[in-house]
């Protein structure tokens, strides 16, 4: 099993990838902390409380995270993800309920109390996770890595040059990806590459009940193109952790533009000629198909409550 703080904010293919987290045992989820993003932080807390509740695992511990980037004033997403950031279904009566104490102290009291290190895997903006390391810098010790969704070398999805997660709070990514952390970067290189065909949407909708809620927030997402299907961006995390050889990885220096018309962009060091060294794998390729066939098998085995 991978212990793992899964730290987001759904947001839909968030809402997909929680789907895997939360019904894949090989996840031993310690916790999920929300974060301001596609939607206000109550709004993603509250849609990681609806999974928890309709996967029934009241076992999970959530905590409510940061409410806006460190210094950027906050921006959501809802043109793509919704009012709500998981519209279309109805969760009924929610059971789940968040701990107190909010996300960084979460993590850190996690972190501390574990006896092996953790994997963390954020796929929202960084807020918390730069957080956790101004705060309680000790704790990097305890991680094993960080596996985040976010950045490109190839053109961004909210300017020209950045990437949403990035670029929602340029500040944090910036101390993250400026840390001795082990970070993998699965940006949109990959992820707008990495879409949920058509064809394996229509046979979601026939697998069972989780595959139709599933495919009732899917047809809220706007995001990718209508007839070749829908980018799975944050499930590429969990994938790449399963099954890491599905992907084509580079070790490059990877900085973050913090001002100007930049602002958000994950410039790599491709020539290697700036650094000397690199502080990230960054994930250039996919095999789509495997994917595809992958998440279709993790959702057929989910049985319906
Ligand atoms: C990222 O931005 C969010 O809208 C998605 O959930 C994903 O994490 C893609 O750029
Ligand atoms: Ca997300």
């Amino acid at each position: 099993t991978i212990p793992i703080i899964f730290d987001t904010d759904p947001g839909i293919d968030d809402a997909a990838a929680i789907t895997v987290l939360l019904t894949n045992n090989v996840f031993d989820v310690r916790l999920i902390t929300s974060v301001a993003g596609n939607v206000s932080v109550d709004k993603t807390t509250n849609n990681v409380l609806k999974l928890a509740h309709y996967f029934n695992r009241q076992d999970i511990k959530i905590a409510r995270g940061a409410e806006k980037p460190l210094v950027k004033p906050f921006k959501d997403a809802s043109n793509i993800h919704g009012e709500s950031g998981m519209p279309g279904y109805d969760f009924g009566e929610i059971s789940t309920k968040m701990i107190e104490k909010e996300a960084v102290e979460a993590m850190h009291e996690v972190l501390k109390n574990s006896a092996e290190k953790i994997t963390l895997v954020a796929v929202g903006a960084f807020t918390n996770i730069a957080k956790l390391l101004q705060r309680y810098p000790q704790d990097l010790k305890k991680i094993e890595r960080l596996v985040v969704m976010g950045g490109s070398l190839s053109g961004g999805n909210l300017t020209s040059v950045a990437e949403f997660n990035v670029f929602t709070d340029p500040d944090a990514a910036k101390i993250v990806f400026e840390s001795e952390l082990d970070i993998t970067m699965i940006g949109l290189d990959v992820t707008e590459k990495a879409l949920l065909t058509s064809q394996s949407m229509s046979e979601l909708l026939q697998l069972n009940e989780t595959g139709k809620m599933l495919m009732a927030l899917f047809n809220h997402y706007h995001d990718g193109s209508k007839d070749r299907g829908k980018p799975m961006h944050d499930v590429n995390t969990l994938y790449y952790l399963l099954h890491p050889e599905k992907y084509e990885l580079e070790d490059l220096w990877i900085d973050i533009v913090t001002d100007g018309p930049a602002i958000g962009a994950t410039v790599a060091d491709i020539l290697h000629s700036t650094h000397s060294t690199t502080n990230t794998h960054v994930a250039k390729d996919i095999d789509v198909p495997s994917f595809n066939a992958w998440y279709l098998l993790q959702i057929a085995r989910i049985s319906d409550a």
